[in-house]
């Protein structure tokens, strides 16, 4: 399913951005002035990452500190036991707004 996140072009560099849809709480980000779409919950317990931090390519979960890629989800900065990469869904620029290819509910 391909949701229009209308006005993208107002989320500045190095914001992040959090919003519903679908039942999901996801993310959208921007960093090299590239958006990224992602979930909005750690991996590790679920915390939610808008209040995390970005790093070069990551966000970092504030709670216990593991960062994910903003590109694949994956953990990046050190191994951990029971912690899930984050989904991230692909996003494209158009007219201002943001296509996010979203997983059928
Ligand atoms: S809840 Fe996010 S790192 Fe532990």
């Amino acid at each position: 399913m391909e949701f229009r996140f209308t006005n993208a072009a107002s989320v500045g560099e190095a914001e992040i951005h959090p919003f519903h849809q679908g039942g999901k709480s996801l993310l959208l980000v921007r960093q090299g002035g590239r958006l990224y779409c992602l979930d909005n919950k750690c991996g590790h317990f679920g915390a939610p990452l808008a209040t995390g931090k970005l790093t070069q390519g990551a966000i970092q979960c504030e709670v216990h500190g593991i960062s994910f890629s903003l590109e694949t989800g994956q953990v990046v900065n050190r191994p951990w036991e029971r912690c899930r990469s984050l989904g991230v869904y692909p996003v494209r620029e158009e007219g201002g707004d943001a296509l996010v290819d979203l997983p059928d509910a």
